[in-house]
């Protein structure tokens, strides 16, 4: 194993430490369901898990995992108050849920019918030209705030009799938001532009199995930005680092009653690091994602990117950030 991945091994027991001493988690590690995800993860991922996966492991212990994987499937299970508690679900509808999904995902989308928000509306800064990213530019950085409702990942068991459809979603959770329900689902099930790859994965696991596909690779990196520090203001690039990897899979955070993301591999795009300072005082401020499609000729011409760069597709490259709960997956190995 190349070096530089010893230290991100070495801080992993400390990390469970940390995380499941704490009254958070009542039952001793081994009996919680969270000690499976972590043992699956640590098989395939070489880096440390971010916090924004960490906070969303499931709470079940395994025996109540075992239990509702069963209970799931009879006929008539529906997702009671008890069962949400427990596994920590937002299974009832909140309006303003589906504002906060419609506003973070039609700005850097492309399947959103665009044409319906208003430009006025719109992030400027939510997508830009590579010939921004330059080290000493001072640049406007998009708001990195996501604010879907508290959720925790379903294990796999449960989470694969589950079906995502709008009918198979309000079977289980009679009581959540048709609206919001729909709006992932649309993206969900659209159809894959072309040469990508793309799925809505319904648990930890099944994202982490997608990655590994989707890349050809058994080992992983999970990358995400560091905080949302800094969203919205005026910031000084002190150094920017290019991944040097041929494939990538994104994934958004989506609203479901679980924690659900959007997962797609798109052809020709780059991934940066870039640590953000203030501008006056050069102090530390952020270290945020950033993803450069090179290739907008698939994207459709009212893509709400087009409007704000101002050219077609197939024209020129679109980059955008990406926030702290987004996840970007490279192969692990060569390329840190
Ligand atoms: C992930 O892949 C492993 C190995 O192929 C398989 O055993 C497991 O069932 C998969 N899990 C999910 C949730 O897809």
């Amino acid at each position: 194993m190349a070096q530089p991945f010893a230290n991100f091994l070495l801080s992993f027991p400390i990390f469970l430490i940390l995380t499941f001493t704490s009254s958070a988690f009542p039952h001793p590690l081994s009996s919680s369901f969270a000690s499976t995800e972590i043992n699956f993860w640590s098989a395939n991922v070489l880096n440390k898990m971010p916090e924004a996966i960490s906070k969303k492991l499931s709470p079940l212990t395994k025996h109540e995992s075992e239990y509702y994987a069963e209970t799931i499937s009879k006929d008539n299970f529906e997702a009671d108050l008890k069962f949400c508690s427990l596994a920590k679900l937002a299974c009832s509808a909140v309006l303003d849920d589906i504002k906060v999904v419609k506003q973070s995902y039609t700005t850097r989308n492309v399947y959103m019918d665009n044409k319906a928000i208003p430009l006025e509306k719109v992030d400027p800064f939510s997508f830009f030209r590579l010939s921004i990213l330059k080290e000493g530019n001072t640049i406007h950085l998009s708001d990195l705030k996501a604010s879907l409702p508290y959720r925790a990942f379903l294990p796999p068991q449960i989470a694969s009799k589950i079906t995502l459809t709008s009918k198979g979603i309000a079977k289980i959770f009679p009581e959540s938001s048709k609206e919001a329900v729909g709006t992932t689902l649309s993206y969900c099930n659209a159809a894959a532009i072309k040469g990508e790859l793309k799925v809505c994965p319904k648990s930890l696991e099944e994202m982490i199995n997608f990655s590994k596909s989707a890349l050809g690779k058994n080992k992983l990196l999970a990358l995400t930005s560091k905080s949302t520090r800094g969203s919205g203001e005026e910031l000084k690039i002190e150094k920017i680092k290019q991944f040097d990897v041929e494939k990538i899979v994104a994934c958004h955070e989506m609203y479901l009653p679980f924690a659900t993301y959007f997962c797609h591999s798109l052809p020709s795009s780059r991934i940066y690091s870039v640590d953000f300072v203030e501008p006056k005082s050069g102090a530390p401020v952020n270290t945020v994602l950033a993803m450069c499609h090179m290739d907008t000729s698939p994207w459709p011409a009212d893509h709400v990117a087009f409007q704000i760069l101002k050219f077609g597709p197939g024209q020129g490259e679109a980059c955008h950030w990406s926030n702290e709960i987004d996840l970007a997956w490279i192969a692990g190995g060569e390329n840190m």
